[in-house]
């Protein structure tokens, strides 16, 4: 009953808190106003905040103390915590006290008693914070620093490879209990994150026992009724579904709760549950076999930019984005080879390909897509693209190219559309008008 009674009143402490922080940062800002704006009548409702801020980081510390007697928290964070929470009440006291005295104690003693107030209100707050959201929680999400792991299970190339534990049961753990249950925030002292800590047990003790199910601590806690209080997860958090627990019986049971043991092992209905939740590799897989990634690598450190197009044909774009280029173009076009039936979507605008290169660009047999706009190409180079059987879209804005340069184009029947703006041929040539009416959109700008 009194028990009860505590647990009610400290639950306020959270609620609580935000008020002393509060009242303590605005004394601090009320300060600033007196001293740089010039306001010496507001040195009142420094002292005014400040005794405030005392007053309820009092009320937050017994607060505080009452919420710790319920217990199910980590105790370093909690005693560093405590310790900060009621040196943040002195020393709002006593900046209270020297304030009202300044004239006495001096302005610089004032100051620094402030600035050690407002340090040991961090140093609280940042350990508050943790205690109830994991050491974690601010740095979780920055930009900076590593990122939290991911919720999926690891990658599998294939459902023989996957084990009971890792693949299936943890992912479970770690979207129904991690968040009570990890480094950081090991509430009844169990860390179910890694095998290794849950073989630690809690604070009574192992969780499980290998081959004997009905006595594992951990299975008896998952299958109460949901309103008994040791049933878990604790506070009405999403519980385990029945497959959930299955799986997890399973595995102690029958899996002797063995980290390695394999999900082909398990019951059949089981691995039928489990398959679609895995993280099987699906295309990858098919890349990993058709493209050599290690060649990709190479040529994006020449300048190229290269994307997988479909994974199981292993198709590219690659684009020449002109500043990478420099001057060097045809060189950097040799490096294609290697892969030149794979390369779909060919970009070299604005590299300075010449006529002599466009040999180079007829050996990929499989280009689809070709955009060589803005280089000094003419119709001598153009007519050395008619070998190009499945080209289907050409940009050649801004190039050489004249209405001669259109006949061998007229051979290619794959040809779609055909830009272009900018060159010397005119809309009206009668080749203009041959190609058009054997169905390719050809686009004059302007
Ligand atoms: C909302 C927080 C919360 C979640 C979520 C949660 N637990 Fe707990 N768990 C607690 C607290 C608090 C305790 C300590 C109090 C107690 O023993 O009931 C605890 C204790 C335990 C214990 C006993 C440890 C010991 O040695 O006494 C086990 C086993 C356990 N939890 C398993 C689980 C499992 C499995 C899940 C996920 C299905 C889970 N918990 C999810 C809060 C939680």
């Amino acid at each position: 009953m009194i028990q009860d009674l505590i647990t009610f009143i400290g639950r306020f402490h959270p609620l609580w808190v935000h008020l002393p922080i509060g009242f303590l940062i605005i004394a601090v800002f009320f300060k600033a106003y007196v001293v740089l704006g010039k306001k010496p009548a507001m040195q009142e409702a420094v002292s005014f905040s400040l005794l405030l801020g005392t007053i309820s980081a009092l009320i937050a510390a017994v607060l505080g103390f009452l919420l710790s007697q319920s217990g199910g928290y980590e105790d370093d964070l909690l005693v560093i915590h405590l310790m900060a929470g009621w040196t943040t009440v002195i020393i709002s006291g006593i900046a209270w006290w020297v304030n009202k005295n300044e004239l006495r104690f001096g302005r610089k003693l004032n100051y620094t008693v402030l600035g050690f107030m407002i340090l040991a209100l961090s140093v609280t707050g940042h350990f508050g914070g943790s205690l109830t959201h994991g050491e974690d929680y601010l740095t979780a999400f920055a930009p900076f620093g590593e990122k939290q792991k991911e919720t999926k299970g690891r990658v599998l190339a294939k459902v023989e490879d996957a084990e009971v534990f890792t693949d299936v049961i943890q992912p479970i753990l770690r979207s129904k209990c991690q968040s009570c249950h990890r480094s950081g925030k090991s509430k009844g002292e169990l860390n179910l994150a890694s095998y290794e800590t849950m073989l630690q047990g809690g604070e009574n003790g192992p969780v499980f026992i290998a081959a004997d199910a009905e006595k594992s601590e951990l299975i008896r806690r998952v299958t109460l009724p949901s309103d008994h209080e040791d049933f878990m997860p604790a506070e009405g958090k999403k519980p385990l579904t029945e497959a959930e627990i299955q799986v997890l019986i399973w595995w102690i049971a029958k899996g002797k709760a063995d980290p390695k043991a394999s999900l082909m092992a398990a019951d059949e209905e089981i691995i039928a549950w489990a398959k679609p939740r895995l993280n099987i590799l699906g295309g990858e897989k098919m890349l990993a076999v058709s493209i050599d990634t290690v060649h990709l690598k190479a040529l994006e450190k020449m300048g190229f930019r290269v994307r997988v197009l479909s994974h199981e044909s292993g198709a590219l774009d690659v684009v020449l984005p002109s500043d990478a280029a420099k001057d060097r173009a045809s060189e950097l076009l040799k490096a294609l080879l290697p892969i030149k039936d794979q390369i779909y979507w060919l970009s070299l605008a604005g590299t300075g390909i010449q006529d002599a290169d466009m040999a180079q660009i007829a050996q990929f047999p499989n280009l689809q897509r070709l955009r060589i706009e803005n280089n000094p190409v003419s119709d001598s180079g153009i007519s050395g693209l008619r070998s190009l059987s499945k080209l289907e879209s050409l940009n050649l804005n801004g190039t050489k190219v004249s209405g001669a340069g259109l006949e061998p184009l007229a051979e290619i029947n794959s040809l779609k559309s055909l830009f272009l703006w900018n060159t010397a041929i005119d809309p009206q040539d009668q080749r203009v008008e041959k190609i058009s009416a054997a169905g390719v959109k050809v686009v004059f700008g302007g």
